[in-house]
């Protein structure tokens, strides 16, 4: 069994529990009814249905792989099902400049509501954080449903998304016409040719993480939500070679009989090359009998705009943070990205979790590589590992974030230094939830 999966619990959030006559533990993944009775707890803790027979087996195969953590309070009524849960595994993150960073996914948060505000959830938290801190991964990552609650174990949004309204009627197509061949598929025959097209683009943006098997079936609607499925479509589109370069998951939601303007609900887009991009959204775009399209998650600085000839066609209904990064070892975490430019800057870093506290040189070459080394010599920026996290994908700036009065500049020039070597060409974007 891999490493991350055998980590005993961390023993000082296990220490902290048991004060409360609470037991911090591993669920067995392999045992059905224990797994069982765990992802029962998860999804009361979200307030969703109970799952049925056929959606748990699939969910307990689907989630084997991942770090199981519950706990248990032997006083409950029922003191085989846990009261809190998490589950974490293993990913690569993309980081600037092309390249991967191994991070720490963490999901599943909850904590019953007959045992909140007692610091259960702090001690999943940190016990999380100490395990991927033990397994010597660098950077922790989760995706939210509330704001709220993860800037007090050092996490700090550091990947935006948008969802998008297309009015079509007036969104007339001005962008490139793609040469390839588009073709409708369905999931079973998408599934290996999706899987591979997924890896592929996941180097594009920063941010994206390696897609779960299990998530990817859902996106196919292959898994899960059985309604859905049933007017779920799939496009491929594929180079003049005949080679897959994109697809889009969509369906047109029926609005009524009889009614032209129904509404197109893209659900997953993914274009390895700009000709795919420009294709399958042309496709969209001209769908007969669709007034406008919807699509959520979408990246930031989605093009499509400029390839319309009404720019205000395309409203961001809701932008906001999407993927959290948490900074758990500075040195590994820094040199593991590249930079746009050169720059020789001191930050010190505070950390209320001690894992990262220090004084850091970060001295980039010209080919954009960063040593990062502990220094004695005075701080040109000071900042929290909350705000390392935001910039670290390029999703902010220094700039911003001193206006914010988030960090403090002690050297003249060193914002707009670190600025011009942390930005990104391509804004972070994770293009699912986990
Ligand atoms: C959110 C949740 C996990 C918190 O669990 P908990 O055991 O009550 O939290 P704790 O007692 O450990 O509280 C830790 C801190 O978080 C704060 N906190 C807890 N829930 C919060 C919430 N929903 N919003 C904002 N802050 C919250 C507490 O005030 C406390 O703050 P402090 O450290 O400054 O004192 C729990 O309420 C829950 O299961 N909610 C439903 C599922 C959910 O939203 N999960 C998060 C998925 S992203």
């Amino acid at each position: 069994m891999s490493a991350h999966r055998t980590v005993p619990v961390d023993h000082k959030s296990a220490q902290r529990l048991l004060k409360q006559h609470l037991r911090l533990g591993l669920v067995d993944t392999s045992n059905t009814e224990e797994f069982g009775l765990w992802m029962v707890a998860m999804a009361r803790g979200f307030h969703e249905q109970r799952p049925s027979p056929d959606e748990l087996d699939e969910q307990l195969r689907g989630n084997a792989h991942r770090r199981t953590t519950g706990v248990w309070d032997a006083a409950a009524a029922d003191p085989a099902t846990p009261v809190a849960t998490v589950s974490s595994w293993p990913t690569d993150m993309t980081v600037p400049g092309d390249s991967t960073v191994a991070a720490w996914a963490i999901s599943a948060v909850t904590v019953s509501p007959t045992h909140r505000r007692r610091g259960i959830a702090r001690a999943l938290l940190e016990s999380e954080l100490r395990t991927a801190h033990t397994l010597a991964i660098p950077v922790a990552v989760l995706t939210v449903s509330e704001a709220t609650i993860y800037s007090r174990y050092g996490f700090a949004p550091a990947a935006m998304s948008a969802d998008l309204r297309i009015a079509t009627p007036r969104a007339k197509w001005a962008g490139p016409v793609a040469s390839g061949q588009l073709h409708l598929v369905s999931p079973e025959q998408l599934l290996d040719d999706g899987r591979e097209l997924v890896k592929r683009v996941q180097l594009r943006a920063p941010g994206q993480l390696q897609l779960e098997e299990r998530l990817w079936q859902r996106i196919l609607c292959l898994i899960g939500d059985r309604e859905r499925a049933k007017n779920t479509r799939v496009v491929r589109y594929d180079d003049g070679g005949g080679r897959p370069q994109g697809f889009a998951v969509y369906r047109v939601v029926d609005t009524g009989p009889g009614n032209s303007q129904q509404v197109l609900d893209l659900h997953y887009l993914v274009a390895a090359t700009d000709d795919a991009y420009a294709g399958l959204w042309q496709y969209l775009i001209e769908m007969d009998l669709v007034g406008s399209v919807t699509a959520s998650l979408r990246p930031v600085d989605e093009p499509l705009a400029w390839m319309l000839s009404d720019f205000r066609a395309v409203v961001k209904t809701n932008e906001r943070d999407h993927l959290w990064v948490r900074i758990l070892d500075v040195k590994t975490a820094l040199e593991g990205r590249r930079y746009s430019s050169p720059g020789r800057v001191v930050l010190e870093v505070q950390d209320a979790l001690n894992f990262t506290d220090g004084r850091y040189l970060l001295d980039i070459d010209g080919e954009g590589h960063g040593v990062v080394s502990l220094t004695a010599e005075p701080a040109d920026i000071s900042l929290t590992v909350n705000e390392l996290g935001a910039l670290y994908l390029g999703g902010t700036t220094l700039a911003t974030l001193r206006q914010a009065g988030r960090i403090a500049e002690r050297t003249p020039g060193a914002v707009a230094t670190l600025d011009a070597s942390f930005r990104s060409a391509v804004a972070p974007w994770l293009s699912f939830w986990f």
